[in-house]
């Protein structure tokens, strides 16, 4: 396994559109993309260029964002998945999303993929001067909650999130 971050890169369009169609248009959490996904060039021309203006820190966010590094997973040429690491919390973020939010494609589950990327995202934490991130998942997404606990998470409480699209949300801290 050559497991990397990578931002995303018309280069790998084909395989990018391929682990997107995976998901079946709904929403892809980490992908930067908005359901319904439609996969096209033009949607990742967009992309690209959002993901490189929200990861820009010397430009201000919009007010709702922060500054955001986007990622795709891949194995060698292959998008694996997505992983999308926020610098900062908002509101929103702080309460629901967290800093990290990824996916990895059906096909390439259970292979370490998620647990891998995560690690990698949490030394572009460490990078940038973060001391502890949040990570946060479904109170029933055993997978999710078992990649977080295997990055050293310590959860922090499981919240009632209804109004926020999420029944009951595990919030973890990850000590960097
Ligand atoms: C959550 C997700 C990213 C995990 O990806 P993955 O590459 O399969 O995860 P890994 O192979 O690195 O496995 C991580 C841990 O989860 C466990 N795991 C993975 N899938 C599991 C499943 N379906 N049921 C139970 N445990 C599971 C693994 O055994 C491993 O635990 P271990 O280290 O204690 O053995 C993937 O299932 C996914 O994309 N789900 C949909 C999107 C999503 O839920 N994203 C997270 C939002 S918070």
């Amino acid at each position: 396994m050559t497991i990397a971050l990578i931002r995303p890169t018309t280069d790998l369009y084909d395989s990018w559109a391929a682990a997107v169609a995976e998901f079946g248009g709904g929403h892809i959490d980490g992908s930067g993309l908005q359901a319904p996904v439609i996969p096209g060039r033009v949607t990742l021309d967009q992309l690209i260029a959002d993901a490189a203006r929200l990861a820009d820190t010397s430009i201000a966010p919009p007010e709702d964002r922060v500054h955001n590094d986007l990622y795709w997973i891949v194995d060698d040429a292959e998008v694996i998945g997505f992983l999308s690491f926020r610098h900062d919390l908002n509101e929103w973020l702080r309460e629901a999303g967290g800093h990290i939010g990824y996916a990895v494609r059906e096909s390439r589950r259970r292979q370490g993929y998620a647990s891998k990327a995560l690690a990698l995202a949490l030394d572009r934490a460490r990078e940038i001067g973060l001391d502890r991130v949040l990570v946060t998942c479904d109170d029933d997404n055993v997978a999710s909650a078992r990649t977080i606990e295997g990055a050293g998470g310590v959860l922090q409480d499981v919240s009632d999130q209804t109004e926020r699209g999420h029944a009951l949300l595990r919030r973890y801290w990850i000590t960097l």
